[in-house]
């Protein structure tokens, strides 16, 4: 890949594909393409075609996708399964038959077992039962990993996958129905904030209800470096297993929640429901074999998460 090559980024408006787009044009990538939902509805195969034969990009970035927290993931199960094989089957395929050099499917880290051996190492993959509440998810892109796998084999077509832990960062969805645990986290602080500041007064200390301890520890990576990843895999990555995309280190939960109200300026309390189940202890990825070919991160979860409120402010009005 070159600045000249065409590259397509599927997924553009998302949180990841818009650092991948800012990533490439960073590195001065000049002709980058997108295919908005507005025009393609990347479900619909004649969509895709149609992107496809007009279009006739060199490399793929595949991050489109349909994506949400635990509580989306157990009340649309059909769609999550449903969307996500039509998006990435009608994008992998049309890619191999229109000739394109390289692609790059993004996976999520729920494709490992329920109760993996930590750290996550690549070959943890279908060794166990999957976590319940969102295996409709993590069936669909445990069958993207293997598409890409098979057209390799078959077609010897170069599709690569890579395997992001938790996420967050500009454009992150901060709808508390259906985002994950960070940017709900900031959203209920900024909430909690303005109520102390504007409609409460002093005499009141605004509580948030978190489920579980705060003990569990989790994993999370800053989308700007995923980005910085993805584009390091496309020019350096050809093998057919899946890849790790992780920072290699987790906090708690607990930690977490202090980070995001200590940078928002939460003053109030967080209340621990033990009567809800904490989940699993641990998650954290193995991030071996992407650091042994010379990609690291570099944004710590503070910086991160201060970064990521600042774009929370300018940005809260359309959010
Ligand atoms: N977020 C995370 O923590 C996380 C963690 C690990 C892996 N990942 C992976 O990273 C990838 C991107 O996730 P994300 O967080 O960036 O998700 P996101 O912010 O929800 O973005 C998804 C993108 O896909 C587009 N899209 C969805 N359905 C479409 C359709 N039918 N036709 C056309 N476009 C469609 C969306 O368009 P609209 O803007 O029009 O909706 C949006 O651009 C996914 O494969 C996900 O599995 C995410």
């Amino acid at each position: 890949m070159n600045s000249n090559s065409k590259v397509l980024v599927a997924g553009s408006t998302g949180m990841v594909g818009s650092a991948i787009l800012r990533n490439l044009k960073s590195q001065g990538y000049e002709n980058i393409y997108s295919a908005p939902r507005s025009h393609f509805d990347l479900t619909k195969q004649e969509d895709v075609e149609r992107y496809f034969h007009a279009n006739e990009p060199e490399y793929v970035f595949l991050a489109a996708a349909k994506v949400g927290g635990i509580l989306a993931n157990q009340k649309y199960t059909a769609d999550f399964i449903r969307d996500n094989l039509l998006i990435q089957t009608n994008i992998i395929d049309a890619a191999y038959r229109y000739g394109v050099k390289k692609l790059l499917f993004l996976g999520s880290s729920c494709i490992y077992p329920k109760f993996p051996n930590i750290p996550i190492t690549e070959d943890q993959l279908m060794t166990g039962p999957l976590e319940p509440s969102n295996d409709s998810y993590a069936i669909a892109k445990i069958a993207g990993i293997k598409m890409c796998r098979a057209y390799r084999e078959q077609y010897g077509f170069n599709a690569i996958s890579a395997m992001p832990t938790n996420l967050y960062g500009p454009n992150d969805n901060f709808d508390l129905e259906t985002s994950h645990v960070l940017p709900a986290l900031m959203r209920k602080c900024h909430e909690g904030k303005d109520k102390l500041d504007h409609d409460l007064g002093d005499s009141f200390t605004p509580s948030i209800v978190l489920w579980g301890d705060g003990s569990p520890k989790r994993e999370f990576l800053h989308v700007d470096d995923l980005a910085e990843a993805c584009v390091f895999l496309m020019q350096n990555y050809d093998q057919a297993e899946h890849i790790n995309v992780g920072t290699g280190e987790d906090i708690s939960i607990k930690e977490l929640a202090e980070t995001i109200a200590d940078v928002v300026g939460f003053k109030g309390e967080f209340v621990w429901n033990t009567d809800k189940p904490n989940g699993t202890p641990r998650k954290l990825l193995d991030t071996s074999k992407i650091n042994s070919l010379g990609w690291y991160p570099t944004i710590g979860v503070r910086r991160g998460i201060k970064q990521t409120y600042d774009w929370y402010l300018e940005n809260e009005d359309r959010l």
